[in-house]
């Protein structure tokens, strides 16, 4: 049997193997390098571990979906350059899980809020985002400044860090033993409010 093009292409099904097989090779070729990459794998220069309130923050964010609206990925176009700052990089997320990058933008990417308002301006714009921004449609979240942590889950979450990345934090473990055994008298007490604005201060804190 003479192998050519024809054979090929009117045969629905050998069309369609052939297909997947091209598009895995392309997909292969794209995605392997980046797992060997370093600056794909590895902390950029300046990312410091989450703290204890800021981690419980992180996990916050992602009960009440916070998500859903906000990306965390700046991407390398000058229109979002130029609004949110630096874009991102895969090292910055590298201690991130699941990571928050997102594309869902009901509201503006938040890869870079840190520092850009007051913990104050974030307590009003979480309790009631329209005494802020009038015309804004996210919803409130005011039961963030009622509950409080117990902060017993906490130091169990890094220790599970410090295992997953083992030594990455320049050559040191993400946290101490004593970070570790100190972490829910860190939290404990404090409310949901204040882990959540903790944690979205130090978003971007890596690369300004
Ligand atoms: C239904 C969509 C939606 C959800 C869910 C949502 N937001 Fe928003 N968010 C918006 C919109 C729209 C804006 C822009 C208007 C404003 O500032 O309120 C915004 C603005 C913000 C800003 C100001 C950003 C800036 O650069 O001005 C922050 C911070 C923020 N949201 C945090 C949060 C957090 C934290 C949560 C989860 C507790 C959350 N948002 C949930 C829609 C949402």
């Amino acid at each position: 049997m003479k192998f050519n093009h024809e054979l090929i292409e009117k045969n629905i099904g050998l069309l369609g193997i052939f297909t997947v097989l091209v598009i895995s090779i392309g997909g292969l070729v794209q995605i392997t390098p980046l797992l060997f990459q370093k600056d794909t794998t590895e902390p950029v220069k300046g990312l410091r571990p989450y703290t204890a309130l800021e981690l419980e923050g992180r996990d916050i964010y992602i009960r009440e979906g916070c998500y859903n609206c906000h990306s965390q990925m700046i991407r390398p176009l000058r229109a979002e350059t130029e609004r949110y700052g630096h874009y991102s990089v895969a090292g910055e997320s590298v201690w991130d899980h699941p990571f928050q990058w997102g594309s869902k933008r009901t509201g503006p990417d938040l890869a870079r809020v840190g520092g850009r308002y007051s913990d104050k301006w974030h307590e009003v714009h979480l309790i009631d985002p329209r005494a802020v921004v009038p015309q804004s449609n996210m919803p409130a979240f005011p039961w963030l400044a009622d509950n409080k942590l117990d902060g017993q889950h906490t130091a169990r979450k890094m220790t599970i860090l410090r295992d997953m990345h083992k030594g990455e934090n320049n050559g040191k473990d993400l946290y101490s033993d004593e970070e570790i055994a100190n972490a829910q008298k860190a939290v404990e007490g404090k409310t949901e409010m204040e882990a959540i604005i903790a944690y979205l201060q130090s978003l971007g804190h890596a690369l300004k």
